[in-house]
């Protein structure tokens, strides 16, 4: 009997590699127009899932990549960081609720359950969200901007804490955590 039915193989020629059209930047929304230049056309966009090799951000950086035509941030937090989004009191944030596509609903905006864990490491280091402010879609700034070291929404004035989490401002939900996965030095989305 043949494996002709096996269609692992389709799944992964469907995958699109992101790295080459993406590239590590230094602020949310002055740099987005740029980067998205580099980015695949929109058919290519439109693809159900695509990898980004994220071997290479540092600490303390962050790259920003279309998908499914809006802007992703997947930042690799310091250990400052990621300390100032576990000191808070989650019962008291604005949205208690951590908005992980991969996790269950409602379950609480701890910053372990805002973080993306790679294979068999229990790291907080990764933080991969959705870059649309939940107010009116615009694209947040990043790079500790804002009062709580994370991203800025300038349009309105929200303010993102270092998890995504909805501090000050008029959003009213924390940025998003997409599907998404860790393979091996990869981040897959969708
Ligand atoms: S769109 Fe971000 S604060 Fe209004």
């Amino acid at each position: 009997m043949s494996h002709a039915d096996d269609h692992e193989g389709t799944r992964r020629d469907f995958l699109y590699y992101a790295t080459a059209g993406a590239g590590v930047v230094a602020t949310g929304a002055a740099v987005w127009p740029l980067v998205n230049q580099m980015n695949p056309s929109a058919d290519v966009a439109a693809l159900a899932s695509i990898r980004v090799d994220v071997s290479g951000i540092e600490p303390g950086t962050q790259l920003t990549v279309k998908f499914l035509g809006k802007p992703v941030f997947i930042r690799r937090r310091t250990p400052d960081e990621i300390e100032a989004a576990k000191a808070v009191d989650v019962s008291a944030l604005p949205d208690p609720e951590a908005r992980n596509a991969n996790l269950d609903e409602g379950i609480p905006a701890t910053d372990d359950n805002r973080a993306l864990q790679p294979e068999g490491e229990a790291s907080e280091e990764w933080l991969v969200m959705m870059g649309v402010c939940t107010h009116l879609g615009c694209v947040p700034l990043g790079n500790g901007a804002g009062d709580f070291g994370g991203w800025f929404c300038p349009c309105h004035g929200s303010h993102y804490d270092t998890a995504g989490r909805i501090r000050k401002g008029p959003a009213p939900e924390n940025l998003p955590v997409p599907v998404a996965r860790f393979e091996g030095t990869e981040i897959v989305l969708g």
